[in-house]
């Protein structure tokens, strides 16, 4: 079953004509062209025919890129770029001279460039960054925008090695190995100088990443390298150089050695949208992941966890994206419990990670398409489906299956799974598979899969059965919420809180005071939400988790005072886990500022926050 080579195209996501054509090898050669905002430069994709149809025609996706030249071995070939399809772009349709037949390669070289409308690049000017001396840009693929960067085949189901050529006035990172050679500072004279990369793994073309800016290098363990803007380096390798080779080594020891080299970490401007994203080699991160207290580095355990699953393993469609997102969610956890010592502390993070399901659930609708684990995206945009449905409901069903066989058994199968479709991609059904085969041989474990009602885990929409946690972490948060909760509902309670309630609490413990509270079937009064604030300094904590979970009950309880620092926020953070929820709240309390708040932040933004804010100033509640 494995080894089979499918050749239907399972990714609905995709114009491209991939059960023809895979990618076999892909070099990109690109010029960083601050002063103008675009990449300019050639793509070549080693493409297979993988069919007898001896198909006469390549069609690869793009969206908003300007196509200068196709040429096909070497020799000028007509193109047409395909009408636009939204959200999906425009098919790039490359007419050959003759059928090819199966099995033979093509070198198809493309002179591209970005252009305005790109919604993978972010370009900074000198103000927009923190020492305000250089421009900046970075790119952020997933799930269908490396299309918009320069065509190919754009499906996670396709894998290809990489080469990199960049040229840039600005140091550069990205998804492959560098080269030594690569200049370590700027160029003096700002003229581009040419930075190397390669990626001997084949990767998804969400996986392609690159960043250019005033970036500066540190050291934060063995195989592991942390850049960041020159004036944010030290505190950013102090955050990190504690956990992170910790946290390989956990990983390894769950499932099997590093297969990328280095493992790195890029800290970005505020204005990156995700609080991570696994690009191979350089983890992309938020800075908000730096809060001086390295109490947000299980970020860095997920994305590192993604180096199996979803980079050595990946989703072959985003119908599948609980693959990835459920898997890594898990490892993360797993990872967190070795580290801290205990399956209580995973338990701790899966409590979290419930009330984040109930979030998403809530907001969709329990019947919603997008509640299910896999999802029906043709026709859709999977950005539109991104919630932590696919990581939670994926998180939860691989404890269940853990629990259901025992941990023992499980921690056999993991390596098993990601060995078998290492550098592959595949669906959930292909999951079920490899997990029924490799215990087919052990009667008692067998039995206790047959109890997995499979299409109701996929298919049913809502909640999944909640698992029994280990609660002892949490109880404690919950008596005080219960304690607050009763204030609320009788003013003459006895409760009288103080900052001693919360000492010696870690930033986790009150997000999930935060979370419990929003979910109160009442809302705080205006009066308990401020004294819950200046009692425990919520309004001045530098973790951005916590500050902004507590603007969210402020906002639900109506209070008014708190609309200075959530407009300050949205105007210092732009990830969109924090973005989105203070919209929410605050086009309820006050559109006009709400708008206000966006005009004045817009280009700020990255263009998937920009434009997911201005869909729900429009009315769109998802
Ligand atoms: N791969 C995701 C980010 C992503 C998902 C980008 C879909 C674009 C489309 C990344 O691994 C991730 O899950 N990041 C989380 C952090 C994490 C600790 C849950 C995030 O950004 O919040
Ligand atoms: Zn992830």
């Amino acid at each position: 079953m494995a080894d089979t080579i499918i050749h239907t195209p399972r990714d609905p996501n995709t114009l491209s004509n991939y059960n023809n054509w895979r990618t076999t090898r892909t070099a990109v050669s690109i010029d960083i062209l601050f002063d103008e905002q675009i990449l300019k430069g050639k793509v070549t994709h080693t493409l297979k025919s993988i069919t007898n149809a001896e198909t006469k025609e390549i069609l690869l996706d793009s969206s908003h890129v300007q196509v200068d030249n196709v040429e096909v071995n070497g020799k000028k070939h007509k193109f047409e770029l395909g009408p636009r399809l939204e959200p999906y772009g425009s098919a790039l349709k490359i007419y050959l001279d003759e059928g090819v037949p199966n099995d033979t390669e093509v070198d198809v070289c493309i002179d591209f460039a970005t252009t305005a409308a790109c919604t993978a690049l972010q370009w900074m000017t000198p103000a927009q960054t923190s020492n305000k001396r250089h421009p900046y840009m970075f790119s952020q693929a997933q799930a269908i925008h490396a299309r918009s960067i320069f065509p190919n085949i754009d499906t996670p189901d396709v894998k290809a090695p990489f080469d990199f050529t960049i040229r840039s006035p600005l140091p550069v990172v990205a998804s492959g190995i560098p080269a030594e050679s690569n200049p370590k500072q700027a160029s003096a004279d700002g003229e581009l100088e040419t930075y190397r990369f390669t990626q001997p793994v084949p990767i998804p073309s969400y996986l392609f990443a690159i960043a250019s800016g005033d970036i500066a290098f540190a050291p934060i363990g063995p195989r592991s390298t942390v850049a960041t803007g020159p004036d944010k380096l030290a505190g950013c390798k102090w955050e990190l150089q504690n956990d992170t080779e910790k946290q390989l080594k956990a990983a390894e020891s769950l499932v099997f050695p590093y297969k990328w080299g280095q493992y790195n970490v890029l800290v970005l401007p505020a204005s990156f949208p995700y609080g991570g994203m696994e690009n191979p080699i350089y983890t992309f991160a938020t800075p908000t992941i730096i809060s001086g207290d390295r109490q947000n580095v299980d970020v860095v355990a997920h994305e590192l966890s993604h180096s199996w699953s979803g980079n050595l393993v990946s989703n072959a469609s985003w119908e599948h994206f609980w693959l990835n997102e459920g898997w890594t969610t898990y490892l993360e956890r797993r990872i967190q419990a070795i580290i801290h010592g205990g399956d209580k502390w995973r338990d701790f993070s899966a409590i979290i990670g419930w009330s984040a399901l109930t979030d998403s659930i809530k907001n969709f609708g329990e019947t919603h398409e997008f509640t299910k684990l896999i999802v029906d995206l043709k026709g859709k945009d999977p950005d539109d489906a991104f919630s932590s449905v696919p990581y939670e409901k994926g998180f939860v069903f691989l404890y269940y299956i853990e629990k259901l066989i025992g941990q023992d058994q499980f921690d056999k199968f993991i390596p098993h799974y990601f060995e078998t479709w290492s550098m592959k991609s595949l669906d959930s059904y292909d999951f079920k598979t490899t997990l029924l085969d490799f215990f087919q041989h052990d009667k008692a474990t067998s039995q206790k899969l047959e109890n997995i009602d499979w299409d109701t885990w996929f298919y049913k929409p809502g909640y999944p059965p909640k698992p029994d946690y280990d609660t002892s972490l949490v109880d404690e948060v919950y008596a005080l919420a219960d304690q607050w909760q009763r204030f609320t509902k009788d003013q003459n309670s006895d409760f009288t809180p103080k900052p001693s309630d919360i000492q010696g609490w870690s930033a986790n413990q009150l997000v999930v005071l935060l979370e419990r509270m929003l979910l109160f079937p009442q809302p705080l009064p205006v009066e308990h939400a401020r004294y819950l604030g200046s009692t425990y300094s919520l309004r001045e904590s530098q973790n951005v988790e916590v500050s902004s979970r507590y603007y969210q009950v402020a906002l639900l309880s109506g209070d008014t005072s708190i609309k200075g620092h959530v407009v300050d926020m949205l105007g210092k953070v732009g990830r969109m886990k924090f973005v989105r929820p203070l919209y929410r709240h605050l086009i309820i309390m006050d559109v006009e500022l709400a708008t206000e708040t966006f005009e004045k932040n817009k280009d700020f933004y990255h263009p998937i926050c920009r434009a997911m804010v201005k869909k729900m100033l429009m009315g769109d509640k998802s």
